[in-house]
């Protein structure tokens, strides 16, 4: 990463208890200019094991409780975070959290539509919401655009990609996860219209098929191999990219 590019204070993921919200802990834990604070987020804080050790080895790491469909939980996160972030507010929320059901065509029912779209998509508005007085909080107190002032990346997967449909018959065993998904792409192109004028860049991330739980063994890449480039990108974001829908080596992703 450019020695040039400017610091951020502080970096709040959601569904931190595995998969790639763990991995993005760890990878910006370890990077050469590691945020104040890291607030990783999760359903069952006492059960992520593996997060809890990682924030014994590194002091930036605060581990707070949040079920992203839950008002009430977001509600307390947002005290919680209030009161650690003090004046500064909120550099950067990466809405990360996310679930797949398999579901083509035929198996596909109405409640699980309404099921993912309540996690994928509509969380990720709710929780944006809650954030958005302390993500204003910290826009204010620089200039430019970038993660040294207000940025939401919303994790989103080129499977909710409409012009790439033909390319990948795979994706059509999993119907409310790309529509959610695509919905998900028009929460960020509406967030970082709205949320211009105030400084706040906005960003839809298709982080590569990664092996997790949701990605599967089949997976190509470790989420170790895309680390590191996300942390890169979101550190190197700038105007002319809010808006936009990248993948992890900072390449467009056709709508
Ligand atoms: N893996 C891939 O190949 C791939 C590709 C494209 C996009 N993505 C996206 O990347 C993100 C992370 O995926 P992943 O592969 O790391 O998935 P994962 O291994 O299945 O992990 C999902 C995470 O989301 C959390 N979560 C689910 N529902 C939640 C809720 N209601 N409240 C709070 N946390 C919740 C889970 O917490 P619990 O442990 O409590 O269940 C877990 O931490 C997702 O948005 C996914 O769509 C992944």
């Amino acid at each position: 990463m450019a020695a040039s590019s400017p610091n951020c204070c502080s970096v709040l993921i959601t569904g931190c208890s595995r998969g790639l919200g763990l991995g993005l802990i760890k990878g910006l834990a370890e990077a050469s200019n590691s945020p104040e604070l890291l607030i990783a987020t999760c359903r069952q804080p006492e059960a992520a094991q593996e997060l809890q050790e990682l924030s014994k080895k590194y002091n930036n790491i605060r581990i707070l409780q949040l079920d992203i469909v839950s008002e009430e939980s977001r509600q307390k996160l947002v005290k919680a975070v209030t009161a650690l972030v003090g004046a500064q507010g909120l550099n950067c929320l990466i809405n990360n959290a996310g679930e797949n059901i398999s579901a083509s065509l035929d198996d596909v029912t109405a409640e699980h539509m309404l099921h993912i779209y309540e996690t994928n998509t509509v969380a990720q508005l709710m929780v944006t919401k809650a954030f958005l007085p302390l993500l204003k909080q910290a826009a204010q107190q620089n200039s430019g655009m970038g993660w040294h002032r207000a940025v939401i990346v919303n994790m989103s997967s080129i499977s909710g990609s409409i012009q790439l449909v033909p390319d990948d018959k795979l994706f059509l065993q999993v119907y409310p996860y790309r529509i959610s998904k695509t919905a998900l792409n028009m929460l960020t192109k509406c967030l970082a219209e709205d949320l211009k004028v105030d400084g706040i860049l906005c960003i839809s991330l298709h982080p590569g098929w990664l092996q997790t739980d949701m990605g599967g063994n089949q997976a190509p890449m470790q989420v170790e191999d895309s680390v590191p480039s996300i942390v890169s990108l979101i550190a190197r974001l700038r105007e002319e990219d809010s808006g936009c829908f990248l993948d992890w080596k900072g390449e467009i992703v056709p709508w």
